[in-house]
């Protein structure tokens, strides 16, 4: 079944190379990303886990809690934690699921068989403190993602969480914001008092609130 935008995100327990866990729990009242990727000992992945290793402490930084997918054993990941650090310098410091039986591969519709019957996607879900989906995104075995990328839409989920206002094309911390069509002006005039710019009646451009 597909995870839609808004859904809670499905519950399971694991085993991970940090011990089990049951995933609301090891969640908390944190943000989390659940990412998947295809397989273990395979050359994309494993400068994956390393460049997400490398920024653990920029999702320290927002609250944010990471953890792995693959369908490997949890005696094959050792190993591949090792070359992991011989490769890229960095020691893996979040869980890593052991998704074998694709349990979890199967509740988060990480399998897609016109692609491979074995080997998951690569998925990537944000999840808010509410427990409930907030991005995903998919990407094919042969490409990359950017974790940069996902550090700046974390960025614009918390800020877009806690104030009116959505982010615009290219934008990063820091950038001006625009105010939610749905507050209308008089509205906006109480939550934006030094006022903003209209570039047009419905795109109305402000500072980024709390800078
Ligand atoms: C990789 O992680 O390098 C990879 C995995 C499956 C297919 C192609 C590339």
């Amino acid at each position: 079944m597909s995870l839609h935008l808004g859904d809670i995100v499905p519950d399971f327990t694991a085993q991970t190379t940090q011990g089990p866990i049951s995933f609301h729990d090891w969640l908390g009242d944190s943000w989390g990303i659940l990412f998947s990727h295809p397989k273990n000992f395979t050359p994309v992945c494993t400068t994956e886990l390393g460049q997400v290793a490398h920024l653990k402490s920029e999702f320290d930084k927002r609250g944010v809690k990471v953890i792995g997918l693959s369908v490997d054993t949890i005696e094959n990941h050792p190993a591949w934690v090792q070359d992991i650090k011989d490769a890229t310098g960095s020691t893996l410091n979040f869980p890593l699921i052991a998704d074998a039986n694709k349990k979890v591969s199967t509740l988060y519709d990480l399998i897609h068989p016109n692609v491979s019957d074995t080997a998951t996607v690569r998925s990537v879900f944000v999840i808010g403190p509410d427990k409930k989906l907030k991005l995903s995104i998919t990407y094919p075995a042969s490409t990359g993602r950017n974790f940069q990328e996902i550090l700046r839409v974390v960025d614009s989920l918390q800020l877009t969480a806690k104030h009116a206002v959505a982010t615009p094309v290219d934008w990063k911390s820091g950038d001006d914001v625009i105010i939610v069509p749905s507050l209308n002006d008089e509205a906006a005039k109480e939550r934006f008092p030094n006022g903003w710019k209209t570039v047009k009646p419905y795109l109305r451009v402000v500072p980024q609130p709390g800078q």
